[in-house]
């Protein structure tokens, strides 16, 4: 989900002044200000990052906050679902969803486990998963059959998906299991494109048999158990707005 913008008066619905309508009127009565600015406009745009003011008093704004959240397989990556699935907003406090609008970045299939960043920052989510900006992805990949050179050359190099290549990508291979027949490797992707991964390693005839998402942008799952979830630390999140 993207946040980025939203109208003034649903902003200002949001933080509580009066419903929709009535902060329409308090717009066209000219006492609100967005930034400094006095803006009559019922189509202008805010993002959380601007100050509103209404008759000169300034509205809080929702507390901006950044998780990181070990994904279990068997949940969905969404904030709801018609046919009733589990989400993996289910496994944050309750408490917390109350208060703040919070979302997946991006998405995790429903059978990949792994990092999973959630916050209410629009801003940062479009950053990280709508710009062009080359964000390293990490994942764990087990694959059925041994790997040979000239697949592991063929990911590196880039895959044919919708008639279009993927983008280069290291691989690295942590080991092979001829007993069971299958290859347990690093891929790191710098693209975000549906189901890449699975369909990445399908193409080139090994199909994957369990995904983990080990890194995003560099924020990894130390000290986080399966369907935990811990806030990220500020340097993370500046390293996440300088990517
Ligand atoms: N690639 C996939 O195929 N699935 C994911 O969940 C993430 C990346």
């Amino acid at each position: 989900m993207i946040d980025n913008k939203e109208r003034l008066q649903k902003a200002m619905a949001s933080c509580g002044v009066a419903s929709r309508r009535k902060c329409e009127e308090l717009i066209v009565a000219g006492r609100v200000k967005v930034n400094g600015n006095k803006v009559t406009e019922l189509g202008f745009k805010v993002s959380k990052r601007d100050d509103i003011e209404v008759d000169g008093k300034l509205l809080q704004k929702e507390e901006l906050v950044y998780l990181v959240m070990y994904k279990p397989t068997g949940y969905l990556t969404a904030v709801s679902d018609k046919l009733g699935r589990r989400l993996v907003m289910d496994l944050l406090p309750k408490e917390l969803l109350k208060t703040h609008r919070l979302f997946p970045v991006g998405r995790l299939d429903y059978d990949t486990s792994g990092v999973l960043l959630i916050t209410n920052d629009g801003e940062l989510s479009y950053r990280l998963t709508r710009s062009s900006k080359e964000i390293e992805k990490v994942y764990q990949v087990r694959v059925d059959g041994i790997l040979t050179q000239d697949a592991v050359n063929q990911l590196m190099r880039g895959v044919l998906l919708d008639g279009k290549m993927t983008k280069r990508a290291k691989v690295d291979i942590i080991s092979l299991d001829r007993k069971n027949n299958s290859s347990l490797i690093s891929l790191t992707i710098t693209e975000g494109r549906n189901r890449q991964v699975r369909r990445m390693c399908e193409a080139i005839g090994f199909p994957v048999k369990k995904l983990k998402r080990t890194s995003f942008g560099g924020v990894n799952l130390d000290g986080l158990a399966m369907g935990e979830t811990r806030v990220l630390k500020p340097h993370e999140i500046k390293v996440l707005y300088s990517l």
